[in-house]
Order: structure tokens, then C-alpha cells, then sequence
């Protein structure tokens, strides 16, 4: 049977390598995003996102390797690229001295839209992103949360083909996370292909249709986030005790079931142990501790997290 034939990505990464001086940066990247896809880019401090956001964006000059937006070469013909491409990055682009809807405009008009047509994008705009009763504040008085929206707005004046967002709710409180999410994926229903980077592992979870994995300056693994959980295997059975001084008890009988992870809370936050026969390990956990007379405040199955994955794929947390 002849394999389904997909068009050409619109974004193409191959072997891209970024140094600064002795500091290799991007050690041979390669990325394809198709059209209308989410792309997260998923990593650490320092491992090396902006870097490669940047050079896709025509900021920064790679080494070697190629990336291509839409079939043009981003260092052989960056104009091209960057009519394109719209750009969140990681640092607000916006003017503290303006007020919102000044900005938009400001940046109509500097994508050469005329001044009545800049003023009916700005107040689309304002609208979209919920900006409206704060339009004639200065940008200064804003908070993380409205500054955010503000420069997001402000990429997608005209709207891109591609759009970059670089770790766009770092900083953010989860309120006003969930508020840029669904601007993203509105984004996407408009048939916009995104590449964000995030460091978090929930963002990427609920955004990317791909996941890419870096660490290093380096792809260490890609998939959607159902594969990467799965690459993981099987599933976690998380448990809380109603009473702390159970612990030790509880720690002893289940000792031959394997190792007990612990999370930031150590032992006043849940507790989870592999589960590889899913439900029978629970009913088994559940029996001993009821017969021992431990009560559960809590217990349930769940896959394993992007935080699992990374763990395992690394040995060390984001
Ligand atoms: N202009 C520069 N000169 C020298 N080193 C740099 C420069 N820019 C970045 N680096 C180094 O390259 C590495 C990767 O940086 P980069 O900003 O791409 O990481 P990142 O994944 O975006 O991290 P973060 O999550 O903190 O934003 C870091 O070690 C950084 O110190
Ligand atoms: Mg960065």
C-alpha cells in the first residue's frame, strides 16, 4: 500500500549548530513542522530554545545546518522569511511608554498598514485579547499577565504564517496561563502554525500536537505527548494517607512493590509507586492497607507526566 503522502513541512530544521565562542550551543537540530500543527519546544534553562528560536527568526546566523519557513532559506533570504513569520519573544517588544492600543498601532504602521486600517486592527486586537478597558493605559502600569497579552498581539498584527513564541507564560500566574492558552489555540484554529518553547511540561501537554525534547543543544526525543508518556511505560498508582504517622508502617508493607516516589512535598504531599498491572496494583495496595488498618485519604491511577518523562529520559528534573 502506497504510504500517505504529506506535503512538505513548513518549517524545516536540518542539522542546525549554534556557538558562542567555546560555548557550543545548538549541537545539530533538525525539526519539521507541518502547517496548522503546534510545536513545542521543550527544555530547560540554557538548553538552548532561544538560541534556536532566534536563528529560525533571522535574529541570529547558525553555524551550519539549514532551516527553511515555507521553503526560504532563513539566512539566504531572510526578508522573505520574516514577512512570514511573527515573533512573542521571550522579553516584551512593546513600548512602556505607550499605552496598548498606541502600540498596536505603532506596530500597524510599521508593517506599512495605513493609519485607519492600524486603528481597526489595534481595536480588533484590544478586543480579542481582553485589553479593552485597559487600551489607554500606559503599557508601564501593566501587569506580567496584560504585558504578555499586549506583545502577543502585537505578532500577530498582521497575521503570520508562522507564528514563534518564546516561553510565553513564564512568570505567569495560572489564571492568566489558561487565558494565553486559549489565545493559542484560537490562534491554531485560525489555521496559524506555532512553535512555542516552554519549560513547562503541562504547556506543552495541552498545546503541541509534536513535542520536541531538548537538552544540551540537542534533540534528545520527539513525539507527541501520548508517545513520549508512553515511552515511559505503564502507569502510577499515587497514594495519601490520612495520617502522616502512617508512613512508616505503609513504607514497610508495600516495600516489595517497588520504590516510592516522592514529590516537592516529600512525605506530606502524595506518593506514587509504579503500577504495572494498573488496577490490580491498586486493589493489591488498597487490601494491605486496609488490613493493617491504614487509612487512605486518597488513591488513583494516573500515566506518567512529561516530569516522569524528562526524568527518564535525562536523570535530572526541569
Ligand atoms: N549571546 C550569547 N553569548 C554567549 N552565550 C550565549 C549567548 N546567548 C546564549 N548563550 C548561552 O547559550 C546557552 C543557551 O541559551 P538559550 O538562551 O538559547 O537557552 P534557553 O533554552 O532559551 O534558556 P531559558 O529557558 O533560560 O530561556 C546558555 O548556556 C547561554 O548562556
Ligand atoms: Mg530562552
Amino acid at each position: 500500500m502506497p504510504l500517505l503522502a504529506l506535503p512538505p513541512p513548513i518549517v524545516e530544521v536540518k542539522n542546525l549548530t549554534k556557538r558562542f565562542g567555546e560555548t557550543v550551543v545548538l549541537r545539530g537540530i533538525d525539526l519539521a513542522v507541518q502547517r496548522g500543527t503546534v510545536l513545542g519546544v521543550l527544555g530547560p534553562n540554557g538548553a538552548g530554545k532561544t538560541t534556536a528560536i532566534n536563528c529560525l527568526t533571522t535574529l541570529l546566523v547558525p553555524d551550519s545546518g539549514q532551516a527553511t519557513i515555507a521553503g526560504y532559506d532563513v539566512v539566504r533570504q531572510p526578508e522573505a522569511v520574516r514577512s512570514l513569520i511573527g515573533l512573542t519573544g521571550q522579553f516584551a517588544a512593546v513600548d512602556e511608554a505607550l499605552t496598548a492600543r498606541e502600540n498596536l498601532i505603532l506596530f500597524g504602521r510599521l508593517l506599512r498598514l495605513s493609519k485607519g486600517a492600524a486603528q481597526h486592527r489595534a481595536d480588533e486586537l484590544l478586543k480579542q485579547f481582553e485589553l479593552i478597558d485597559a487600551a489607554n493605559r500606559q503599557v508601564k502600569t501593566f501587569s506580567g499577565g496584560m504585558r504578555r497579552r499586549l506583545d502577543l498581539a502585537a505578532s500577530i498584527v498582521v497575521l503570520p504564517l508562522v507564528l514563534f513564541l518564546d516561553e510565553p507564560t513564564t512568570g505567569l500566574d495560572p489564571r492568566s496561563r489558561q487565558q494565553l492558552w486559549g489565545v493559542v489555540q484560537d490562534l491554531k484554529a485560525q489555521g496559524i502554525t506555532i512553535i512555542l518553547t516552554t519549560q513547562y511540561l503541562e504547556e506543552a501537554d495541552a498545546l503541541a500536537d509534536q513535542i520536541v525534547v531538548i537538552d544540551h543543544g540537542q534533540v534528545i526525543a520527539e513525539g507527541t505527548a501520548d508517545e513520549l508518556k508512553d515511552r515511559v511505560g505503564g502507569k502510577f498508582c499515587e497514594l495519601r494517607l490520612a495520617n502522616l504517622a502512617d508512613i512508616p508502617k505503609m513504607k514497610a508493607l508495600l516495600a516489595d512493590m517497588g520504590e516510592l516516589i516522592t514529590g516537592e512535598l516529600g512525605d506530606e504531599g502524595p506518593m506514587a509507586i509504579a503500577a504495572p498491572d494498573g488496577a490490580n496494583t491498586l486493589t493489591e495496595i488498597v487490601l494491605r492497607l486496609e488490613s493493617a488498618g491504614i487509612p487512605l485519604a486518597d488513591i488513583s491511577l494516573r500515566r506518567p507526566s512529561l516530569d516522569d518523562v524528562f526524568f527518564a529520559l535525562t536523570g535530572h528534573t526541569t
